[in-house]
């Protein structure tokens, strides 16, 4: 515990935080800058090289609406243009890809680079934007827009800046202090705020912030102090009202600065590597910045369905029968569930790809008798392989030299739970392919998903908490020590395991879980958000948490439901669970010591709550894994901040007590104990109470009730929301027809996604898109439906329809498209007309 001795005069550092943190380094230490620019050169494959008295920059197209700005320090330095594997670049725009395919995609951008030059500055026309680069002082001004005439004709063109629109971006300087740290400066101008970042404490806007990109296992409650957590994701997105949107991908592994606190409206962004790779990414909405960080670094895949069902974990179920048990109980108690976790008792000394048989003697008839239940088994798999020759694992990697080892090829030993362990070079494809293939031993026993952990890698008893920063990653010839490349560890690790998985699964798709992450890493795993605790301000800031790492590429994350350390309350975990029911990721876990938390350990209130929130998420099933496939083919997030879909509204943009599932549902949490009653802020448009019906007009905020059982949910006019029955897990087929409830009052649409829930099978088309769409025109209402993709054999399930909000009794029904006739009733006490459709293909019903 520190105590207030930490604070002492003596222990002040002299840099005051008021004069900011660019001009206290200016006076310690020598100081460059790109600037001074002489010459440009040409050639180069999508782009410029500017050549400076000190530096050259690079300035290239990476994609239609991005353009990469590589520094080489050094007079005639040539900048190294590879990229790190967080780069995958597909096109911008809707597509389904997976895994490698994805790389036979790689697309540059369409334009063809051309300049202009005058007295004062070079203006280059690369990926349809237009970058103005000041001779003398190296300022680098962004606009949106490509090359006026379009010709690429390099110096024919002298279109001059285009003053009266705002440039995207302005960075005033690009600097570095005795070559390891280069910084760049924004110039954000007023108003500015700041998203993006992936996981980090406080609230959603990060201006005024200053966060540290190194991963790290942060035990200690998480609080804004903690400027550095276990994902790294170097992704800052720049935002003005009413102005464009910029996103800034600063794309280095190792360790980097995200201020905006020190320079006022400015960020600074500072890499300590001597590297400077930064992306620019253009809007000019927040959804396209998004879009485009998405395409560049990859989108996620489709989980198996059963991913996307409730997860229940503990710090440890310790054997067979109290795993088997917690199953049990959840049928019993007709709590949906589909996933069990293992924590590491499950080994023998923490030996990774081993069973502790006394605690578990027969995991493959455990396993085959949970998958008879509907439950899939999730084991813990960290990166440390315990030192121990006799240990067929150590001892083939050592072998094989497949682990992480100092340039003069000491082995790197750190300790972890199984004591002295090795870490596998995840950088070097044969060491990862040999940690991919380890996976065989638990397909073998039936299990489809891994939990990796601890692989920032956490380090125990080194004041680094981590692996050597001189450990030398192998990288395919390329080597980069652990200090430049630290945040790729875990992103590796999970690279290895997803792909191994998908090697030996014969089609199925795997589901990874990871706690540490880089840049793309949604491309292989979930993201849970660590250790935080049963405390009700944990609870509140895993919202902002998940939003911004939804707007950084992670659209599959959630928190620990309950809190990790410290103990949950009943009231507690009833709040959470409500909250987390319409989260991405959805588990309940709970570390050793503390009190147990699975939906029935606080009696049968909570235990009802519980129920009917993970209930209501099954019902959502469909909603939710459309969304997912929203997420897979254009990279926008599941759950997202209003600001994402509301950006003119200056109410909205650090509001995070609140998010939106999709663009049509919107959730209240209560984030405080004993709260009868909460403010909800809707945005313009009106809405509908989810659970009573009720319309409210938007523009404004309303006082919601909120007994312990009412989480306040509203949907937006003009959605069209599917369900389903109850299922107790996500491959049980739900009975009865398909729900689709429009929400009368505005005009929307929904896209309807449908496969096997299991293979690959939707890479090649092997699903079914229908998109629904509601109009309203005068006393006219029309809802359509297409089929944008047919290929998934689906069960022709039967609609019901329901419309809400519907002032008066319809004078007719009319269905063309399909020959059949629709059953209707109306409700006029409820405003509530339902129509039963025996139809499963295209259609358009009228509603006169
Ligand atoms: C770490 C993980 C936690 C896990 C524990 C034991 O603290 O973050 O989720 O339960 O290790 O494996």
């Amino acid at each position: 515990m520190l105590t207030s001795e930490e604070i002492h005069p003596d222990n002040a550092s002299n840099e005051a935080a008021s004069e900011g943190s660019g001009a206290a380094l200016r006076r310690l230490h020598r100081y460059d800058a790109v600037h001074e620019i002489t010459r440009i050169e040409t050639g180069r494959e999508n782009g410029f090289l500017l050549r400076g008295a000190r530096a050259g920059l690079a300035i290239v197209a990476a994609a239609d609406g991005i353009v990469r700005l590589k520094l080489a320090q050094g007079k005639g330095a040539e900048p190294d243009l590879r990229t790190t594997p967080a780069i995958v670049r597909e096109g911008i725009g809707e597509s389904v890809r997976i895994g490698e395919s994805v790389r036979s995609r790689e697309s540059a951008a369409s334009e063809e680079p051309a300049y202009t030059e005058d007295d004062g500055s070079w203006e280059l026309h690369l990926a349809k934007l237009r970058v103005v680069v000041h001779k003398p002082s190296g300022r680098i001004e962004i606009y949106r827009g490509g090359s006026p005439s379009g010709s690429g004709d390099s110096a024919a063109q002298d279109s001059g800046p285009q003053a009266e629109a705002p440039p995207l971006l302005v960075l005033s300087a690009i600097e570095w202090t005795g070559k390891r740290r280069t910084t760049a400066t924004i110039e954000g101008g007023e108003g500015s705020h700041y998203y993006g970042l992936g996981e980090k404490t406080g609230f959603l806007d990060k201006q005024g912030e200053s966060f540290d990109m190194w991963n790290s296992d942060v035990y200690e409650p998480h609080v804004p102090d903690i400027d550095a957590l276990y994902q790294s994701i170097p992704f800052l997105i720049h935002y003005r009202c009413g102005a464009p949107a910029a996103g800034l991908f600063l794309d280095d592994p190792g360790r980097t600065t995200f201020d905006m606190r020190s320079g006022g409206d400015r960020a600074i962004l500072a890499s300590e590597n001597g590297n400077l790779d930064l992306y620019i990414v253009d809007g000019p909405d927040l959804k396209d910045v998004v879009k485009r960080y998405a395409a560049l670094t990859g989108r996620p895949p489709m989980p198996p369905r059963w991913a996307i069902g409730f997860q229940q974990s503990r710090y440890s179920y310790m054997n067979q029968e109290e795993l088997l048990t917690v199953a049990r109980t959840m049928r019993e108690k007709r709590i949906p569930c589909d996933v069990l976790y293992l924590d590491i008792h499950y080994m023998e000394e923490y030996k990774v790809f081993t069973w502790d048989t006394e605690r578990f003697p027969d995991p493959r008839g455990m396993i085959a008798e949970l998958a008879e239940m509907g439950f899939k088994v999730v084991p813990i798999v960290d990166p440390g392989v315990k030192k121990d020759p006799r240990y067929s694992v150590y001892a083939e990697g050592i072998r094989n030299g497949h682990f992480c080892t100092k340039l003069e090829g000491e082995l790197f030993v750190g300790d972890v739970w199984p004591g002295p362990s090795a870490f596998t070079d995840y950088t070097d494809e044969a060491a990862a392919r040999w940690w991919g293939d380890l996976h065989r031993f638990y397909i073998d026993d039936g299990i489809h998903g891994i939990w990796n952990d601890m692989n920032e890698p956490s380090v125990f008893g080194v004041p680094s908490k981590t692996m050597d920063v001189d450990v030398v990653h192998r990288n395919e010839g390329n080597p980069k020590t652990h200090g430049e490349w630290h945040n790729l560890y875990g992103m590796l690790m999970s690279k290895a395991t997803y792909e191994g998985m998908a090697r030996h699964l014969r089609g199925d798709r795997p589901f990874v879980l990871t706690r540490a992450g880089y840049a793309g890493i949604q491309r292989y795993a979930a993201v849970w958000t660590g250790d935080n605790r049963s405390y009700w301000e944990h609870m509140a800031m895993s919202i902002p948490m998940v939003l911004n790492l939804g707007l950084s590429g992670v659209a599959f994350a959630g928190p620990d439901i309950g809190g990790f350390s410290h103990h949950a309350t009943g009231e507690l975990l009833a709040r959470w669970t409500q909250l987390g029911s319409l989260f991405p990721f959805c588990r309940n876990h709970s570390a050793i010591d503390t009190i147990h938390q699975e939906p029935w350990r606080f009696g049968e209130r909570v235990e009802a709550i519980c129920r009917d929130y993970l209930s209501l998420r099954y019902k959502l099933m469909p909603y939710l894994y459309s969304l997912f496939y929203e997420a897979t083919a254009t990279g926008l997030p599941i759950v997202r901040p209003l600001l994402l879909e509301y950006p003119e509204d200056r109410q909205v943009s650090n509001l995070c007590d609140q998010f939106l599932l999709g663009k049509d549902v919107l959730a209240a949490p209560v984030l405080r104990p004993g709260t009868p009653a909460r403010s909800v802020y809707l945005p313009e448009g009106a809405w509908y109470d989810y659970w009573t019906g009720a319309r409210h007009e938007g523009g404004r905020s309303i006082l919601a009730e909120t007994p312990l059982e009412t989480m306040p949910i509203y949907v937006r006019a003009g959605a069209i929301i599917p369900e389903q029955s109850l299922a107790l897990h996500a491959n049980e087929r739900p009975e009865g027809p398909l729900k689709l409830t429009v929400y009368s009052g505005g005009s929307g649409s929904f896209r309807l996604f449908e496969d096997d829930g299991r293979t690959f099978g939707y890479e090649q088309g092997a699903y079914r898109l229908r998109e629904f769409v509601w109009a309203e025109s005068g006393s006219e209402r029309t809802l359509s439906a297409a089929l944008l993709n047919d290929g998934h054999i689906g069960s022709g399930q039967p609609l019901e329809l329901i419309v809400e909000g519907l002032e008066r009794r319809p004078d007719s029904i009319l269905l063309s498209g399909s020959g059949e006739t629709a059953d209707w009733t109306y409700d006029a006490s409820l405003k509530r007309l339902s129509i039963a459709l025996a139809i499963d293909g295209e259609f358009r019903l009228t509603v006169g």
